[in-house]
């Protein structure tokens, strides 16, 4: 599709998810150079933990229904941002996405015959998820069949050192590689810098962009921009050390100049994301219905501006939470009870 085409549908889509002010699909006026934004082409066989999250029914088929990124942290289960769930992105619950699939060992989207998909036999939205302000930007996804032990990427826990400004770190996606709605078929990864929680705050106060949050969030880039997570990229690994440090969450374009990108911090969440049933023993069934405890108290909702809607480009919608203004409508699923989702097959 052409890259104007895109930014119209853009465009309607922003509409019918109801935000009026701020355009959440902004058109980049400083979009990188090159073309995740910035990033080179890589394979999934050397981060066999990077999943893509995909719904033909509601996306399209020419991207195998990716809309999402995520990322295998035991052999049954899945991390991805929660407002990738939302009803914006899909539509509806969760459960009515009855295609809904997890797509691992596939670098080339339309290369059907390569990889697993997998379905989701339940999902949980972190408790402590505040849709208005990103914060807690993390659900989990509990898979109908297991996948090895060695595609699982081990979780950075609190105090982890990959944290500190200056870690080089690597985001992961098939989202847009340009700004202007240019999805990709291939995997991509881009290399950036794990910045100071000042310079987050700096670049996001708390204006119509939204508002860091350092309990919650981690931001990483380059001041000159140039290499960035983009819309479809939500839900991706964030990479440091050999150990995910964050999900692709929002960001104010993509690649700007002063305009990091942000991540959900995932170590304040470790309880929320190995507490609930099968994640220890990497057993199927999702029975629990276990109340998450470690990751809501910490975390209270606060009025920065969110930022998510759904989006178009290439013919399928996908989710972004590019900087704008809250699109207010129904809430993503929510609360800790396991919904079971879809019917397999
Ligand atoms: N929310 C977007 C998505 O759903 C990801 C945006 C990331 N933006 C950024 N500049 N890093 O795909």
């Amino acid at each position: 599709m052409s890259r104007s085409l895109a930014r119209v549908l853009a465009g309607v889509l922003t509409l019918v998810a109801g935000a009026g002010a701020a355009p959440l699909v902004q058109a980049p006026e400083a979009a990188a150079d090159s073309i995740v934004i910035g990033g080179t082409p890589v394979d999934v066989a050397d981060s066999p933990w990077v999943v893509a999250l995909s719904s033909r029914d509601r996306f399209g088929g020419t991207r195998a229904g990716q809309f999402c990124g995520g990322v295998i942290v035991a052999p049954t289960r899945v991390v991805t941002a929660a407002h990738c769930l939302s009803r914006q992105v899909l539509g509806g619950s969760v459960e009515s996405v009855k295609d809904f699939r997890v797509i691992t060992g596939r670098t080339e989207l339309r290369a059907e015959d390569q990889g697993r998909e997998i379905a989701v036999r339940a999902a949980r939205v972190n408790p402590g998820y505040d849709a208005a302000s990103n914060a807690g930007d993390l659900a989990v996804l509990d898979l109908a069949e297991a996948v090895p032990a060695s595609s699982v990427l081990p979780l950075a826990a609190a105090g982890d050192p990959a944290y500190a400004a200056g870690t080089a770190a690597t985001v992961y996606g098939w989202g847009d590689t340009s700004g202007f709605g240019d999805y990709a078929y291939g995997l991509h990864a881009a290399g950036v810098t794990v910045l100071a929680d000042d310079d987050c705050l700096r670049a996001y106060p708390g204006d119509a962009s939204g508002q860091y949050r350092s309990d919650s969030m981690v931001c990483a880039g380059h001041a000159a921009g140039g290499k960035d997570a983009c819309q479809g990229d939500s839900g991706g690994p964030l990479v440091a050390g050999g150990r995910l440090i964050g999900l692709v969450s929002w960001g104010r374009g993509c690649g700007r100049a002063d305009s990091p990108g942000v991540y959900t911090r995932v170590s304040p969440l470790v309880d929320f994301v190995t507490g609930a049933a099968g994640a220890a023993t990497g057993a199927t069934g999702a029975s629990g219905t276990r109340t998450a405890t470690g990751a809501s108290g910490t975390r209270t909702a606060t009025g920065a501006s969110g930022s998510r809607t759904a989006t178009g480009a290439s013919g399928s919608r996908t989710a972004t939470g590019a900087s704008g203004t809250p699109t207010g409508g129904a809430g993503p699923a929510t609360g800790t009870a396991a919904a079971p989702v879809g019917t397999g097959g």
